[in-house]
């Protein structure tokens, strides 16, 4: 990507929202949206819809709404298609779900019903705890990277959109490494057309929206896109990808903790991060496999904020533990709990508990919404391959091979906001400051 200042395409026409999965993240991020669209709701969590930008000197009293500074698509121009393993309409899996109120739902039920998922592509190797039956059947992996074309065609065509991205929302797929066959788009396309077993199909559906010039995003810790035959054919198409893994609950707070106590050189000693939830997501990661994306997700980012190599006195021996805990009682309304010990001035021990009650899928919800706008205004704007300055919405940020990623929640929002203003001419703002003391 060249540092020139882009040409950004205005956001005509409507922008078709490609999911992967239909469960408690899709049916919530929808719903809100409709419900944001009729006045019933505000877009809260949305940094695209909510968040200003400062322009120029503090002096210039320049904020605008980041949706009035960059051309992004309106809420009223998303256009949705889905995939899921079970037929049911987006309504019905949203009750389901258990996430939204049931007379919130009710008032959505018209354009909630409408939304029927395709058939996936799936392969139980990959997602042990689930079976359904709306599953495209027979054939090669390669017959069905083309069922999926197909169904992109086939939508562009019934509704007129004029861009499309895709966003990975459904289940966690178990553990891979990257592969002989990940490794060119050659090596992957004669792996398609061999039913490669290392081939997953959340990467099936990442080719598929590669090969039809429509970016892609991953929400959840799987490899997907980030293995580099993906990201050659991304490169090969001009298109934005970003991953992995939806910053959310108990990392969201990891990130903004870990930070604050590096910021002021205080040890830390040990994390013990553990998780109840009672979601379909708990089940499919009650799976080792499926934890095991999770847990390596989980433990970069406090490994990567504390650089225990950077600073052995205070971080050389953390004990760092994750876990998470299927517990159906709680459905979608997570508890997260962390004790973290942490030790000041002569080594003396203090210890910090945080005790987060949240709802995984309305935090969740925003950043589907932030990451679909901003990856079509990345599009728009001619940017390729890794999008790094996303990684504001990722607990694994994907960034070029050998960078080591940023996992600072407020580095991130700065290097987010920078690369805006970036894109529209604007100085760049470093918080040097020494002008106004001239
Ligand atoms: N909610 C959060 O806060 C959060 C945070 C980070 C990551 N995530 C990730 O986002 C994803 C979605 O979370 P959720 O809570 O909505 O889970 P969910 O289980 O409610 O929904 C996932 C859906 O994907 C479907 N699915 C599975 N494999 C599929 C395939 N190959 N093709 C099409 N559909 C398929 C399932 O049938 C299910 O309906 C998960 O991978 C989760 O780990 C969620």
């Amino acid at each position: 990507m060249s540092k020139e200042i882009p040409q950004v395409a205005p956001a005509e026409g409507k922008l078709g929202v490609l999911i992967p999965g239909m469960g408690a993240v899709t049916t919530t991020f929808i719903a809100g949206v409709e419900a944001i669209k009729k006045g019933l709701a505000k877009p809260i969590g949305s940094v695209t819809q909510l968040s200003t930008i400062r322009l120029g000197k503090r002096t210039e009293g320049r904020s605008p709404l980041i949706r009035d500074f960059v051309p992004l698509a309106r809420l009223e121009d998303l256009e949705f298609a889905t995939w899921d393993i079970f037929p049911d309409t987006c309504y019905e899996a949203a009750e389901k779900a258990g996430v939204l109120e049931q007379p919130t739902l009710e008032k959505l039920k018209e354009p909630l019903d409408a939304i029927k998922p395709h058939s996936a592509v799936f392969d139980q190797d990959f997602v042990r705890r689930l079976n359904g039956p709306n599953v495209k059947q027979g054939g090669s992996k390669m017959d069905k990277a083309e069922a999926l074309i197909e169904d992109i065609r086939k939508f562009r065509e019934n509704t007129g959109v004029s861009r499309c991205v895709m966003i990975w929302c459904g289940s966690t797929e178990v553990h891979h490494q990257p592969g002989a066959v990940h490794q060119s788009v050659a090596a992957f396309e004669e792996g398609l057309r061999n039913s490669d077993a290392e081939i997953s199909p959340s990467q099936i559906y990442a080719y598929a929206a590669l090969k039809s010039g429509v970016p892609y995003a991953n929400g959840a810790p799987h490899l997907t896109v980030d293995c580099p035959a993906l990201l050659e054919l991304a490169r090969d198409m001009n298109l934005p990808v970003c991953g992995k893994d939806f910053k959310t609950g108990q990392t969201f707070m990891k990130t903004l903790v870990a930070p604050g106590l590096k910021s002021r050189m205080l040890g830390v000693s040990g994390w013990f991060s553990t998780n109840i939830l009672g979601n379909r997501d708990g089940e499919v990661l009650d799976d080792p496999g499926s934890f095991k994306s999770k847990e390596e997700s989980k433990l970069s980012a406090l490994e990567q904020i504390l650089q225990p190599d950077l600073y052995p006195d205070l971080y050389k021996n953390i004990y760092h533990k994750v876990r998470i805990n299927y517990y159906p009682p709680r459905g979608d309304a997570k508890e997260g709990w962390d004790n973290i010990d942490i030790f000041g001035w002569l080594g003396y021990p203090m210890q910090i508990k945080i005790d987060f009650l949240c709802r995984d899928s309305i935090l969740a919800a925003p950043l589907v919404l932030d990451l679909v706008l901003f990856l079509d205004l990345a599009q728009r704007a001619g940017m390729r391959g890794v999008q790094e300055w996303l990684s504001f919405y990722f607990k694994a940020p994907m960034t070029a091979p050998g960078l080591y990623p940023e996992h600072d929640i407020f580095i991130q929002l700065m290097k987010l906001k920078n690369t805006l203003r970036w894109m529209r001419g604007e100085d760049l703002i470093t918080h040097l400051g020494l002008e106004y003391y001239d």
